[in-house]
């Protein structure tokens, strides 16, 4: 009897690590500084929408880890951003909150990214829903090269308007 509660025990133990350890995998092979960036403020008050020429296609929330008190001061947005801020793009396939997410981009600010504008960027896609997100191979000069046309708002273009 004492045996089969042991095992018993054991198992839903392991049963529940091994739990964990596949939902960490559906958790999407994102970092775990953006879990729960949804939370997060939104620098956009309205999604951006698919259009000519866009750069990252699909429908598109702007998150921040920063609190609107760093971000504005009265109706002026803060430049620059402070080291340990994190941009995370979440592009949609459709405006619907849950739609599939089809691309994240992230920035961060980091000492040591002088080459790039204080800033580190990468960007996570998947093939379909049920896959985890692997980060895409686009060196990060690319990114900057674009990015940099926003030297203005510190090479972030969607710029604060929720207030
Ligand atoms: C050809 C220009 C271009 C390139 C290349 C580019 N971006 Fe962007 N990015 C934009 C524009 C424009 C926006 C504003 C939102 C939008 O319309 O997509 C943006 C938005 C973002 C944002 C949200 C913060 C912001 O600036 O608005 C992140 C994060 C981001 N890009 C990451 C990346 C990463 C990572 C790469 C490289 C893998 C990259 N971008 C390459 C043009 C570019």
């Amino acid at each position: 009897m004492k045996q089969y509660l042991i095992f018993t025990i054991t198992f839903l133990i392991s049963s529940l690590f091994i739990l964990n350890v596949f939902s960490q995998n559906l958790s999407l092979g994102l970092p775990e500084d953006i879990d729960g960036y949804n939370k997060w403020i939104r620098l956009n008050k309205k999604i951006i929408r698919p259009r000519a020429g866009d750069p990252h296609r699909g429908f598109k929330r702007v998150y921040v880890n920063k609190t609107k008190k760093e971000l504005v001061t009265g109706k002026k947005l803060n430049f620059p951003y402070k080291d340990g801020t994190i941009i995370v793009k979440e592009v949609r396939e459709a405006s619907k909150q849950n739609s599939k997410i089809v691309l994240i981009s992230i920035m961060r600010k980091l000492p040591g990214n002088e080459s790039t504008g204080g800033w580190d960027f990468i960007e996570y896609t998947r093939s379909s829903q049920d896959d985890s997100f692997i980060p895409l191979q686009f060196p990060q000069e690319a990114c900057y090269s674009c990015h940099q046309g926003a030297s203005n708002s510190d090479s972030v273009w969607t710029k604060f308007n929720n207030f």
